[in-house]
């Protein structure tokens, strides 16, 4: 399963790239807001980051453009920026005929603000790269999060279709368990996120006893 780091923060990006070799990027205009910087310019920072590499980038659109030939212009704009920019439309009618548009011209898309099987099948339908069902708003809803990814990836396997499947909004390490038991291709979530679910309590309590072991015994 590949991990994502959901985030436009450039200082964030550099420690997971480093420390636990993340397979790509997700960014959104909060997170881009969060950055403290014009989109433009901390779009241009990460590409460099990952240059390269196959890592890919999802750098959204304008939420304001809803159109079709608006939307299209802005994804050409942004893919042509970095070969691993992949373009966030969000889960819209207008934006099925663009992912089409976009798929024969080679340009990925990630389709986001997914929140239903359906919005999933028809992005698929598409032509997308990426769908994003968002579980973590769909969970603080009361909503069951475990049969909405399994829906979405047994519609992905019983029509072969090539989308991969990003589970995204992920709060917590069950999340992403979950998400990996039931065969998503990818997680995207925070830096704290993961940094939470790589530690156990048991593992600090671990270390110190055997420490106190290692240090009662003679090395040679
Ligand atoms: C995914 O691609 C989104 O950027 C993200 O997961 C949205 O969730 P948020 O509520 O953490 O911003």
């Amino acid at each position: 399963m590949k991990f994502f780091l959901d985030s436009a923060k450039v200082d964030e990006i550099e420690y997971a790239l480093e420390a636990f070799d993340i397979d790509g990027i997700t960014t959104n205009p909060r997170h881009v807001q969060d950055s403290g910087k014009p989109f433009m310019t901390v779009i241009k920072e990460i590409a460099r980051m990952v240059e390269g590499t196959n890592k890919t980038v999802s750098v959204e659109v304008n939420p304001h453009f809803t159109a079709f030939e608006d939307m299209l212009n802005e994804a050409e704009k942004l893919a042509a920026l970095s070969p691993n920019f992949v373009i966030k439309l969000q889960c819209v009618e207008p934006s099925f005929k663009t992912i089409a548009e976009l798929a024969k011209k080679g340009i990925r898309v990630n389709c986001t603000l997914v929140f239903s099987a359906m919005q999933a099948l028809q992005a698929m339908r598409s032509g997308a790269y990426y769908v994003s069902p968002f579980i973590g708003w769909k969970e603080a809803n009361g909503e069951e999060i475990q049969s909405f990814i399994e829906d979405i990836v047994m519609i992905r396997d019983n029509y072969n279709f090539q989308t991969q499947i990003i589970v995204a909004a992920v709060r917590n390490a069950r999340q992403i368990v979950d998400a990996a038991m039931i065969g998503a291709d990818i997680v995207t979530a925070g830096l704290a996120v993961y940094q939470d679910g790589f530690q156990h309590p048991y593992t600090h309590d671990g270390i110190q006893k055997f420490a106190k072991f290692w240090d009662q015994t003679p090395y040679e």
